[in-house]
């Protein structure tokens, strides 16, 4: 069983906040929003799929305990993270008079998190805000740790700013309506928090499988250590500068197959659990671990129903990406990799040797011979 923490803090001082985890808890954003001392105006941020799905009872609960919200809507989409969508946010802040004092709620995916986040960072030099993640991906990840921003038309997340929510509410009774798709997409994130730091939680993982792939009770324990853990590397690392690069286990392989096979024709988290795969036989071949990690991990991406295979993609298309992605220092690549489930290291790799890893194994999709 894995052991839970009483209450969840990412600890950063006099900017530390709470993540509170409970079904139900759309119901009490009010009543949880004014025991952090706000009152007044709040402003709800989310698009129309979250907006009819969960804003009716967040709006209720706000105005039953006493606030006057009122709500923007914006696109629903990864195309529409942009300076622009930003920019109407402000034009709505600014024609209500928003004050400094007046708590932004992040009411849906990453999408909107890492948006209204940007907005809160930014808005009066700066504004509260409070996330209400929707979707697992960001119930386990992108409502944790303050990275906040939008895209460029050269790139992901290219402008942006750490700043971090002043509280995170989850309820993960939302994720009830999400699509397999995203859901896996979260799940691959799940897996990830068990072989960078925690054992104990990977064999929680694979003993629950079935029922975690079902979306049963496991859930919430697995949302929960999820965000502990991320909790704990962004307190000990808020601004990426050592720790918190391990949160990227999986995604240098991840994201080049993604870029490669052209984005949208591959979601971002199974393009992660193919690369986390990648990364761990990658290890193997290092000789940093035994074949058992690559062995169990492929075994519980399977039996959560992920992708495992990688796509026929070209070994040259996957190095160009990685080498923009990571930026290459003296023809080195900078990889997370894993010394056996629980432990990581960030470590470097000869752009030949991970061109010649990639050859056999794509070869072969995914499997070596
Ligand atoms: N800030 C960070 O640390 C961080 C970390 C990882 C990812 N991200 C960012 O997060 C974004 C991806 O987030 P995402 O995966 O949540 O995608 P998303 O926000 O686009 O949401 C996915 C889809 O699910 C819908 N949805 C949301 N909640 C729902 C619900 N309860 N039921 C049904 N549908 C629902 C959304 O409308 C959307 O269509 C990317 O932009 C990525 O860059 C940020």
């Amino acid at each position: 069983m894995v052991k839970l923490m009483p209450k969840i803090t990412v600890q950063l001082e006099d900017r530390s906040y709470p993540i509170v985890i409970e079904n139900g808890l759309l119901d009490a954003v009010g009543a949880r929003c004014a025991s952090l001392g706000f009152v007044g105006q709040a402003v709800v941020v989310t698009n129309p799929v979250v907006s009819a799905l969960c804003a009716k009872r967040v709006m209720a609960s706000l105005k039953r305990t006493g606030f006057a919200p009122f709500i923007i809507t914006l696109p629903d989409g990864e195309r529409y993270k942009t300076l622009k969508t930003v920019s109407s946010v402000y034009d709505a802040l600014v024609k209500r008079r928003v004050e400094r004092r007046t708590p932004i709620i992040a009411l849906g995916g990453g999408v909107i998190g890492d948006m209204a986040g940007f907005v809160a960072a930014t808005y009066l030099r700066g504004v509260p805000y409070i996330q209400v993640p929707t979707t697992l991906l960001s119930q386990v990840d992108s409502s944790v740790g303050g990275k906040t921003g939008v895209n460029h038309p050269n790139g992901k997340n290219l402008i942006g700013a750490f700043y971090q929510p002043r509280a995170v509410f989850i309820d993960p009774e939302t994720l009830d309506t999400l699509s397999e798709r995203e859901f896996k997409a979260g799940l691959a994130e799940v897996i990830k928090y068990g072989v960078i730091s925690d054992e104990r939680f990977f064999n929680f993982l694979e003993k629950n499988a079935k029922t975690l792939a079902q979306r049963g009770l496991p859930l919430v324990k697995a949302i929960k250590r999820s965000c502990e853990i991320k909790a704990a590397v962004v307190a000990s690392d808020e601004r990426e500068s050592g720790l918190r690069a391990i949160l990227n286990f999986g995604h240098t392989f991840g994201h080049a197959i993604e870029a490669t096979a052209g984005y949208g024709r591959i979601k971002h988290g199974e393009a992660v659990s193919i690369g986390m795969l990648l990364a761990a036989r990658f290890s193997f071949k290092r000789g940093l671990c035994g074949a058992e990690a690559p062995e169990r991990l492929e075994k519980l991406l399977l039996a959560l129903g992920m992708k495992t295979h990688i796509p026929r993609l070209p070994v040259p298309a996957l190095m160009r990406a990685m080498t923009l992605d990571k930026k290459v220092s003296a023809g080195r690549l900078r990889f997370v990799l894993t010394r056996g489930i629980g432990r990581v290291e960030v470590l470097q790799a000869d752009a030949g040797e991970v061109e010649a890893f990639l050859r056999v194994i794509t070869v072969n999709r995914g499997r070596e011979p």
